[in-house]
């Protein structure tokens, strides 16, 4: 088959497509002849040669694909050959084949087209877990979700509009992200390049703060982040895209506000967790893509042998949602 490939960690430059095995499957896995695949920010640390892929896995990126069933294996009872599915892989989306556990797999709803579907497994499956299985939040909570423009802060606004949070505080860098934002639902939008979030969180919440924070910045906005809390609050750790090592933080308003701080991953899960995420997941949240009060959100769609360009896109950080690859 053929996938997109790189020799060396280095810059997008080095992706090429060329020629890679076939997928085996294993039993209760199923072979999909892949439309589309999307992009992730993971792509980018692994191909920098920051994010080794878990061990076992296929070393192609790629962490999510819409496509056709091609071949089903022993023990596949959930799909057929001929099915339009959308899956959550460990990797080796960006290729002609990809294959996926039938537990990581979902039937793509007739309303969605293949790239819109490949914007939905890794996104909203991480802001499902962050919100709901990570974070805990219940209805009528407040929220504050960091890097809210992005794929997953994107889904992340979605579901806890869904969910009726009282308040959704989304920070981003830039005005007209902010306004996409708010156009998605959330209720407050601070652009943190100009605005203090803190301020916004008090104030949009009358001094209570934020029952869940969603952080993907991590080291600059630990202190922020614990001033920002609700009593009993939560920070769930997506990410630390601006850093790791925080000096001389005041931990004292964690201990006084009863706060936790948990961090999360969704890759390095096992199986079963995934399974029973992607069950939630179908169960709770995607019949919602049908009545369009969920919808995937789509930055822009590249044709596969332009990869280099699209994740240039990603690290100019200049996206709304979701860069979608189609693979012909
Ligand atoms: N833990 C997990 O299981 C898990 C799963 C999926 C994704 N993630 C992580 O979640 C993050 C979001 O992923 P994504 O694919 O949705 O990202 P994305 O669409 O590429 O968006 C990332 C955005 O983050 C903002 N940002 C703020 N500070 C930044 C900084 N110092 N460096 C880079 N970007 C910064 C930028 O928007 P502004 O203009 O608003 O600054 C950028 O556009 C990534 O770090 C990804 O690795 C974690």
């Amino acid at each position: 088959m053929k996938a997109i490939l790189f020799n060396e960690h280095g810059p997008a430059a080095n992706l090429y497509i060329g020629e890679a095995p076939d997928p085996v499957l294993e039993p209760g896995e199923i072979l999909i002849r892949t439309k589309a695949t999307s992009l992730n920010r993971a792509d980018i640390l692994q191909r920098e040669g920051k994010y080794p892929p878990p061990q076992g896995t296929s070393e192609i990126l790629g962490l999510d694909v819409s496509g056709v069933v091609e071949r089903i294996s022993e023990g596949v009872s959930d799909f057929k050959v001929g099915d339009r599915v959308m899956a959550l892989l460990p990797g080796g989306g960006y290729a002609e084949l990809a294959k996926a556990h039938q537990s990581c797999a979902m039937i793509i709803p007739d309303s969605l087209s293949f790239e819109q579907a490949a914007a939905v497994p890794e996104v909203f499956l991480t802001a499902y877990q962050a919100l709901f299985l990570v974070g805990d939040l219940a209805q009528g909570q407040t929220v504050l979700i960091h890097a809210a423009a992005s794929g997953v802060g994107t889904a992340a606004i979605q579901l806890a509009r869904l969910q009726n949070a009282s308040t959704i505080i989304a920070t981003a860098g830039s005005e007209q992200k902010c306004e996409f934002c708010l156009d998605l639902g959330a209720t407050d939008a601070v652009n943190y390049k100009e605005i203090n979030f803190f301020d916004v969180v008090v104030q949009a919440t009358q001094n209570y703060g934020a029952d869940l924070i969603l952080d993907f910045i991590g080291a600059p906005y630990f202190e922020a982040n614990c001033l920002s809390l609700a009593v009993d609050g939560r920070i769930v750790s997506i990410a630390m895209m601006g850093g790791t090592k925080v000096d001389k933080a005041n931990l004292a308003p964690l201990l006084f506000k009863r706060g936790a701080f948990i961090g999360t991953t969704l890759r390095s899960r096992t199986l079963s967790y995934k399974a029973q995420l992607v069950e939630l997941f179908t169960t709770n949240a995607l019949p919602y893509f049908a009545s369009g009060q969920l919808k995937p959100i789509i930055d822009s769609v590249y044709p596969w042998d332009k990869v280099q360009d699209a994740q240039g896109h990603m690290e100019s950080n200049n996206n709304m949602g979701k860069i979608v690859l189609t693979i012909t």
